[in-house]
């Protein structure tokens, strides 16, 4: 964890948001905007890789965005998919693991396995995470980390004493074994976390800038990793 000033975080995760303002700025259909905002994901994943970040993560696709119109939710997996098997001849030669969190059972069973493939055929490299949160909301991850807790004690003796840690949620948690995110970036204006990493952002560093995602690129990343060059943390400690 980056405890001093002046270090490069560990695990930066970025909230991209303003896609479809961006494109309604130009006349265009809200899938323009997805669209190039797909090139600010590599633009980043690129800085991050020369910086020696070590866990890159993105919020895709909400819970809640499962509420959007049926046309846009499609364009958004067809875009995921044609990503993921653009991009991932570029991450085995970048030493990139890439990797996709959330509730799987949501999405269509190409896409899952097209997920599975490209995890599973990066899933040595390590020079940097990159971490797509897709069909999550933090809240879900809370309830599937409990649930999945008193699965697996609720047979074992003395299970009526049982008492819950903060370690044994975190430890089932979908994000078990990453660390938590240094450095929390959100695009487009908007002041609120939106059901996102709620248990792991408990001490991160919040940066919010009101360039929309698609116009986020190495620059402006950089001027974030700037800023939280200069934070104290102090975890609570004087
Ligand atoms: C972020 O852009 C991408 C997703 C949530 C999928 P939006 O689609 O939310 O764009 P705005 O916020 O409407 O501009
Ligand atoms: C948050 O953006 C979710 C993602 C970026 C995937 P939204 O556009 O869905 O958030 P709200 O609705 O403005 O809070
Ligand atoms: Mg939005």
């Amino acid at each position: 964890m980056a405890s001093e000033k002046n270090n490069v975080p560990e695990h930066v995760t970025i909230i991209m948001d303003g896609n479809g303002r961006w494109a309604r700025q130009r006349g265009q259909e809200r899938l323009y905007g997805h669209k190039e905002g797909v090139e600010s994901v590599r633009a980043c994943t690129e800085l991050a890789v020369e910086k020696g970040i070590k866990y890159l993560s993105v919020f895709a696709f909400s819970e809640e965005n499962w509420d959007r119109p049926v046309a846009e939710i499609e364009g958004l997996m067809q875009l995921m998919l044609k990503a993921i098997t653009m991009e991932t001849p570029t991450f085995q030669k970048n030493g990139v693991r890439f990797r996709v969190i959330g509730d799987f059972s949501r999405l269509s069973e190409k896409l899952r396995k097209e997920i599975d493939d490209c995890m599973k055929l990066t899933c040595n490299n390590s020079n940097l995470q990159l971490i797509i949160f897709l069909s999550y909301s933090g809240k879900w991850d809370i309830v599937q980390a409990a649930n999945k807790f008193m699965r697996e004690n609720s047979e074992k003796e003395g299970a009526g004493q049982l008492q819950m840690t903060a370690e044994d949620l975190a430890a089932n948690l979908s994000t078990a074994g990453i660390p938590d995110p240094d450095l929390l970036i959100r695009t487009s204006g908007e002041l609120r976390i939106s059901n996102y990493m709620l248990w792991q952002t408990a001490y991160t560093e919040y940066y919010f800038t009101d360039i929309l995602w698609p116009d986020f690129r190495k620059t402006e990343f950089q001027q974030a990793l700037d800023t939280y060059s200069k934070r104290e943390r102090r975890f609570g400690k004087v």
